[in-house]
């Protein structure tokens, strides 16, 4: 299976929200990774429903939402019918994370947890079984533009060996300074999805520069 690319709308230019998510329906990404911070769980506001109701109306793509919220479940079906295909909640949001993720799966969307930094993966042995995606977080969760925390690698891997030991289907996200050098590392490790902002974003020709980076990664 090829390398998933998923751009984070948070990176692009909000005054040009339409032009931004048309050159990623123009583009090779896979899907489109919706970032929900509430100012709570994460030291940051991102945006809310009327965005997320016009990103859906313009977007081409599936809708990868990562919810950076507390009580994630409050508003689980209000992303379902705001298009959301797949919802990942964070394991250190949800006390009862396994009810969290059989009411995500219920609404008929894939289901994911992140993971911060210092969480350990052995939150996920009694549950990856039931999860399709695992997202794993390699800055501190809030703000897009921050360094790669190196010991996501390892994380990677271990979180590979888990999956295979346990049998699951479910795929590996990594969230948060991933780039061009990062993504070939992790990708090799064994990550499955990538999630990119201010590289792809940022960058002169964002279309570009996902169809060069999906080209490498295909070579590994
Ligand atoms: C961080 C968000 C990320 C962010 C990634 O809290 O979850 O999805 O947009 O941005 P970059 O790729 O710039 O680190
Ligand atoms: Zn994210």
């Amino acid at each position: 299976m090829s390398t998933i690319i998923a751009p984070s709308i948070l990176a692009a230019d909000f005054a040009n929200l339409q032009r931004d998510i048309e050159i990623i329906n123009n583009s090779e990404a896979d899907w489109l990774h919706v970032d929900i911070m509430d100012g709570m769980f994460v030291p940051n506001i991102s945006f809310g429903m009327p965005v997320m109701d016009a990103i859906h109306r313009h977007s081409k793509k599936p809708l990868d939402v990562h919810l950076m919220i507390e009580k994630p479940e409050r508003y689980l079906r209000a992303f379902k019918d705001l298009g959301a295909f797949q919802i990942t909640v964070h394991e250190e949001a949800c006390p009862h994370l396994h009810r969290t993720i059989q009411q995500i799966k219920e609404l008929g969307c894939k289901a994911g947890v992140a993971l911060n930094p210092h969480t350990s993966l052995n939150t996920l042995e009694y549950l990856i079984a039931d999860l399709d995606l695992v997202c794993l977080m390699s800055v501190n969760p809030g703000f897009g533009g921050q360094k790669f925390i190196q010991t996501t690698y390892e994380k990677v891997s271990r979180l590979k060996e888990l999956i295979v030991t346990r049998g699951s289907n479910c795929l590996i996200e990594v969230d948060g300074g991933v780039n061009f050098e990062t993504g070939l590392k992790l990708v090799d490790r064994g990550a499955n999805a990538l999630v990119a902002g201010s590289y792809i974003f940022n960058s002169a020709n964002p279309a570009q520069t996902i169809s060069d980076l999906k080209k490498k990664l295909a070579e590994l």
